[in-house]
This record gives structure tokens, C-alpha cells and sequence, in this order.
């Protein structure tokens, strides 16, 4: 069977990294993770990567803080290149991308986001969705652009805001949903992809 080869990038706790490896040993997902990459060093998602005998690596940022120096950018591009990945998935990666990655893999990046976008880029979304009194809220995966949580939506996922909701119980319940929405989305690239 013809696996779609994916990179995952992330700086975090890896949830939705874990969600991806678990539908690919279900058997749900037709995808191989040829590489995790990180821009923290102590990310949980590269232990988590190597739980799953995943190649990892972490990845100097340099000086900046929402994005990467360019030689970095070109560095991720050569690594992502060296594993010929077809899809990048980013699973929590809090950097904005910009050139050379969004010329080098077009319309071949996607993104989630703890909100209905348009609604609630940006940080924490799920405490400005409960701050602004709305009843429900959700997740979407989106393709990046070279906007914060940007970019032609490709799929959501509802999620009900509850009386008694603190930013963290509502957080919990949306990513619950991420964890279904992300490898469905992937599985739809992995079909066009076997088809190809
Ligand atoms: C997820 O909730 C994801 O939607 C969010 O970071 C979390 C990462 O969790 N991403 C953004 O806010 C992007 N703007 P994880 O590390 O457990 O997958």
C-alpha cells in the first residue's frame, strides 16, 4: 500500500502528534511519520516520537520568538527535503512560517487551531472564545499561510461551550475533538495521495 510520508512539527505536549501515530497503527491511517520536529528541545512530542521509534530531531530557532531565523527556515526545509515528505503537519508548532518552507511545500502544509477560524486566532483561543460569551466553539485544520492560523479552511469541528467551563475543562473537550479531526483530514490527503 502506498503510504503518504509525513513530517510533524511541534513544540509542545504532542497530543495531536500521538493521535496521528495511534490512527496509523489502527490501521485507520494510510500515512508513515518519516520525521518529528521541534523547535523546544524538552518537548513532550519528541518523547513521544520516541515512544513510536520515530526519527526526531530538534531544530535551533535562533533569536526570534514567533518565527525562525531564516537559516533555521532553510535548515527545516533541507530536513524535510532529506526525509521526502509529501504532507507537513503542524501539531502545535507555535512558530509563523515563511519563506523558503511555504514555496517549497505549496498547499502541503496544514494546521490546527483550537477555534472555528475565522474566529479566535492566535494564542490560547479557547479562553478568548469563553471570554467572549460564545456557546460554542471548536477546532479547525486549515492549509498555512504566511498569517497567524490563516489559510483555506479544510475542516472543523464543533465543540459546545458549557455553563460551568473553565479555559481548561474547554480546552480539554476541544482537544478531544482535535485528536478525531486531525487524522481524518490526513486520511482524505492519504487517499488523493494513493490515488495519485
Ligand atoms: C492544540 O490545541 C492546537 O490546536 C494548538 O496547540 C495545541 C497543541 O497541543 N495550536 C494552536 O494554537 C496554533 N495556533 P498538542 O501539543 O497536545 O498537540
Amino acid at each position: 500500500m502506498k503510504l503518504i510520508p509525513l513530517g510533524i512539527l511541534g513544540s509542545g505536549k504532542g497530543s495531536n502528534c500521538r493521535a496521528i501515530l495511534e490512527s496509523i497503527r489502527s490501521g485507520a491511517l494510510a500515512a508513515e511519520v518519516r520525521v518529528v520536529i521541534s523547535d523546544v528541545f524538552d518537548a513532550p512530542i519528541l518523547d513521544i516520537a520516541r515512544e513510536f521509534s520515530i526519527p526526531n530531531a530538534y531544530l535551533t530557532p535562533g533569536k526570534f520568538h514567533t518565527r525562525l531565523e531564516p537559516q533555521a527556515e532553510a535548515e527545516l526545509v533541507r530536513m524535510l527535503r532529506e526525509a521526502n515528505v509529501e504532507l507537513v503537519v503542524l501539531a502545535g508548532f507555535m512558530r509563523i512560517l515563511k519563506s523558503p518552507m511555504l514555496e517549497e511545500f505549496p498547499r502541503r502544509i496544514v494546521n490546527i487551531h483550537p477555534s472555528l477560524l475565522p474566529k479566535f486566532p492566535g494564542l490560547e483561543a479557547w479562553r478568548q472564545a469563553l471570554e467572549a460569551g460564545e456557546k460554542i466553539t471548536g477546532c479547525t485544520v486549515h492549509y498555512v499561510d504566511e498569517q497567524i492560523d490563516h489559510g483555506r479552511v479544510i475542516g472543523q469541528r464543533e465543540v459546545p461551550i458549557l455553563p460551568n467551563d473553565t479555559p481548561e475543562t474547554l480546552h480539554a473537550r476541544i482537544q478531544i475533538a482535535e485528536r478525531e479531526l486531525y487524522p481524518a483530514v490526513i486520511a482524505a490527503f492519504a487517499r488523493k495521495y494513493q490515488a495519485s
